[in-house]
């Protein structure tokens, strides 16, 4: 097992009517004016807008908005975001929303501390530690960023999808997590969410450290139960418990309960899904389930003994040579994404079979990606190939 620090602060509110108790948290931190940040249109159609109002309303708690945050959230909404921040004065910022509401919130309050423009965060040509505090309502449970210090946001003028340096101050201080918020979700985001926390597993799981036993047990065990759990919710969306499991899953894939003792996670294939979503504003979870395998395919040689472990902990295959039991898994994994309805090809999708190369190209644009087996642009525009058909 490799040496580790693990540390993480952000406090969670989970379950039922939790959002009550946001209010007296966020004054706690002495906050008394909010950023407001939500996304499109679902905040109003669940009329949770009017929850949050209210909570706030009842705090004393000030606030100003910046909603519109879209899907794969962009540049120019955190600066829009940081300008209001900055004209209005506030304290803190609260995200209500999914992954891409919780890293847009995180840029801003990051923005909000630095001089120069905030996408200096992200080259890595700026330094800035300091976030306004963050407090976060999830309503889609797929990308863990409540509970960690991740914030993705895309360029789309330079066609770059990057993360943005990770600082403990990132972490929001307090996150609700109230899976009845989750109940409005279509199929399709629950199938993208099980795709996305499976992927963060995989990421940790197969990045070489076979000998941190005791993540490789947490990480089976959150493999099985997102699987259990969206089996159950695709078909019954109302089934409470099968929805708290899967949120609190999501929370775990990636608050770095499973990074002790690893190699800190493979993420090439993350890297590879980000320059797809990029160009195509596809889910990031429906890439990851094309994409996954397909990574899979082409580098399960190089640690032949955890696919083993994989196809014989995750689904129960016993027969045949340590191979034959990794391929076959391999087959399993994308029989159970077609089962669930995610798409397994990047052609069902829209992907154009000439876009490949600028993709691969993009996504090596800062070098070999993996850590499992490095992989150059070649490699990359290989794993696109296994993944177009
Ligand atoms: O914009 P609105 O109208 O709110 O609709 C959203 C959005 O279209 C909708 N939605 C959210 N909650 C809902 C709801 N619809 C009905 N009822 C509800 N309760 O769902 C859609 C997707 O939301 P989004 O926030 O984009 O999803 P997700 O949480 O999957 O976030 C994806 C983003 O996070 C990044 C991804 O790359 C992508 O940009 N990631 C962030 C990570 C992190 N911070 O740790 C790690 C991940 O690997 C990932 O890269
Ligand atoms: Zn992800």
């Amino acid at each position: 097992m490799k040496n580790f620090i693990y540390h993480n602060p952000t406090k969670i509110l989970f379950g039922k009517g939790m959002i009550e108790q946001l209010g007296s948290e966020i004054t706690g931190y002495s906050v008394k004016k909010v950023l407001l940040h939500y996304g499109k249109n679902s905040i109003f159609k669940t009329g949770l807008y009017e929850k949050v109002v209210a909570m706030l309303k009842a705090n004393n708690i000030e606030f100003v908005e910046c909603g519109g945050v879209k899907a794969n959230p962009s540049l120019d909404k955190v600066r829009e975001a940081i300008d209001i921040c900055k004209k209005e004065n506030v304290d803190g910022i609260l995200a209500v929303g999914g992954g891409s509401v919780i890293d847009s919130a995180k840029a801003t309050g990051r923005g909000f501390h630095y001089e120069g423009d905030v996408w200096d965060l992200f080259k890595g040509t700026g330094k800035s530690e300091k976030c306004l505090p963050i407090f976060t309502i999830l309503t889609i449970s797929a990308t863990g960023s409540e509970m960690n210090g991740n914030s993705v946001i895309s360029n789309e003028k330079e066609n770059k999808k990057w993360p943005m340096a990770v600082s403990m101050d990132n972490y929001p201080k307090v996150s609700v997590i109230d899976p009845e918020l989750q109940k409005t979700l279509p199929v399709s985001q629950i199938v993208n969410g099980a795709a996305d926390i499976m992927a963060h597993v995989f990421e940790f799981y197969f990045d070489g450290s076979n000998d941190s036993d005791l993540t490789n047990e947490f990480c089976e065990g959150i493999i099985r139960t997102t699987m259990k759990q969206a089996r159950i919710l695709v078909k019954d969306p109302e089934n409470y418990d099968a929805r708290a499991n899967f949120a609190w899953s999501a929370t775990q894939a990636l608050n770095m309960l499973l990074q002790p003792g690893r190699n800190g996670g493979d993420w090439a294939t993350h890297m590879i899904e980000h320059s797809v979503s990029m160009f195509y504003d596809i889910a990031h979870g429906a890439g990851l389930a094309i994409l996954f395998p397909a990574w899979m395919k082409y580098v399960y040689e190089e640690n032949l003994e955890q696919f083993e472990r994989f196809a014989e902990n995750i689904f129960g295959i016993t027969e045949g040579t340590t191979e034959e039991k990794a391929l076959e898994a391999i087959i399993m994994l994308i029989k159970f994404y077609k089962d669930i309805g995610a798409p397994v090809t990047l052609k069902e999708v829209g992907v154009k079979e000439e876009d490949i190369e600028k993709m691969a190209e993009n996504a090596a644009m800062r070098g070999a990606l993996g850590k499992l087996l490095k992989l150059e642009k070649e490699d990359i525009v290989e794993i696109y190939k296994l993944a177009y058909q």
